[in-house]
């Protein structure tokens, strides 16, 4: 997807590296998410996948909740004014006491974790369910992870939970499913599941797919097909990935263009320890090439035209790269590449501090004129 002009206006109006997030496009994602699943259907995002400031505003004022999962992420949503969720495998006590305090509902992840909590909490028990659930990445149920409680274990946690305000079960199975259909049979499925459990909420966390380098595309129209929620239970869901990879563009200048045994390389200042994604999935992230004409030095511009280029970042580390054979019509030393659809895991799960590299900017679009 090309950028629009204001993005790109928004990238170059100050240093570079820079990212750009657009606090409306947060908001159009939660909406057609709510649009395509049942009414009534609890959006909590998932702040993980883009904790600005910005983008977290828009999400929690879209949405009904906010999914955290450490104790800095609840001190941070703590003051939005929105019903708050927290999930993670090992939450210490500290954290549960501050779940507690704050009304936080619990997603409970052992029979250990719902006895170490204080007083009486609302809470869900995750559930590691038996089966396989979708296809995605990072599968947490179904196999053996060290998420939830297992199915065997959940005559003692409901037990244990008697104690607590149990609102239901969380089953958040896999991330970035991108086949629409085969969710919405997951969700029939996680409802019918629960539904013989008791009922109550069914958490069927996120997952909802988006693929960066946009190929496919997740079908919202098929996301909610037949799902039916009967009366009396609550349908949750914990979106991060889908509501915010397209609201975030990653730019970089490019410092230097060279061709290195025949393969020519656009050298960027940033890389992977901003936008650790292709590095950490091993694909090559689609970007566009930014035409700057300023050239301020004496001599000619490295460049290459009609040629297919790996674009690398600026650590000493050879897989510190962004893109693979990517074909450009040209590109220079003092252009800007502008990677779109960075929104969600680029900057949160990077390794920011490696070498001490500066970090990005970080600009929104409400701050750009339209
Ligand atoms: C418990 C939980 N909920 C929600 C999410 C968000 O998932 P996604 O960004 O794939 O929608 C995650 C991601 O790991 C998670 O662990």
């Amino acid at each position: 997807m090309s950028p629009s002009p204001r993005v790109i206006r928004a990238a170059l109006a100050g240093p570079l590296p820079a990212y750009v997030y657009d606090p409306a496009v947060v908001r159009e994602r939660i909406g057609a998410l709510r649009a395509a699943l049942p009414a009534g259907t609890v959006i909590a995002y998932a702040m993980k996948a883009n904790g600005h400031p910005a983008v977290v505003a828009a999400a929690a004022a879209a949405a009904d909740a906010v999914e955290v999962a450490s104790a800095g992420e609840l001190d941070a949503a703590a003051g939005l004014g929105v019903p708050l969720i927290l999930s993670g495998p090992a939450k210490p006590d500290p954290l549960l006491r501050r779940a507690v305090d704050t009304g936080a509902v619990i997603n409970v992840e052992s029979v250990h974790e719902l006895r170490r909590i204080p007083g009486r909490a609302r809470i869900c028990l995750r559930v590691n369910r038996s089966h396989p659930a979708l296809p995605g990445t990072h599968r947490m149920s179904g196999v053996a992870t060290q998420f939830g409680i297992g199915e065997d274990d959940l005559r003692e946690a409901l037990a244990v939970a008697a104690r607590h305000e149990l609102l239901g079960f969380h089953l958040h199975a896999v991330s970035n499913n991108l086949d629409a259909a085969a969710h919405a049979a997951y969700l029939r499925d996680c409802i019918a599941w629960a539904a013989a459990r008791g009922g109550g909420w069914v958490n069927c966390g996120g997952g909802f797919g988006v693929d960066v380098t946009g190929r496919e595309t997740f079908d919202l129209d098929l996301v909610g097909r037949d799902v039916v929620v009967p009366a009396g239970m609550t349908l949750v869901v914990e979106p991060g990935r889908f509501v915010a990879a397209p609201a975030g563009w990653y730019a970089a200048a490019v410092v230097d263009v060279k061709r290195s045994h025949g393969t020519w390389f656009a050298l960027v200042k940033g890389g992977t320890h901003h936008f650790r994604l292709p590095a950490s999935w091993g694909y090559s992230h689609p970007f566009t090439v930014v035409a700057v004409d300023d050239w301020q030095y004496p001599w000619k511009r490295p460049a290459v035209t009609g040629a297919a280029i790996t674009v690398a970042g600026e650590q000493c580390n050879p897989r510190d790269v962004l893109a693979r054979d990517a074909a450009v019509t040209r590109v220079r030393a003092g252009d800007v590449l502008l990677f779109a659809n960075t929104g969600a895991y680029g900057w949160e799960v990077a390794h920011h501090d490696f070498l001490r590299l500066d970090p990005p900017r970080f600009t929104t679009l409400a701050e750009t004129p339209p």
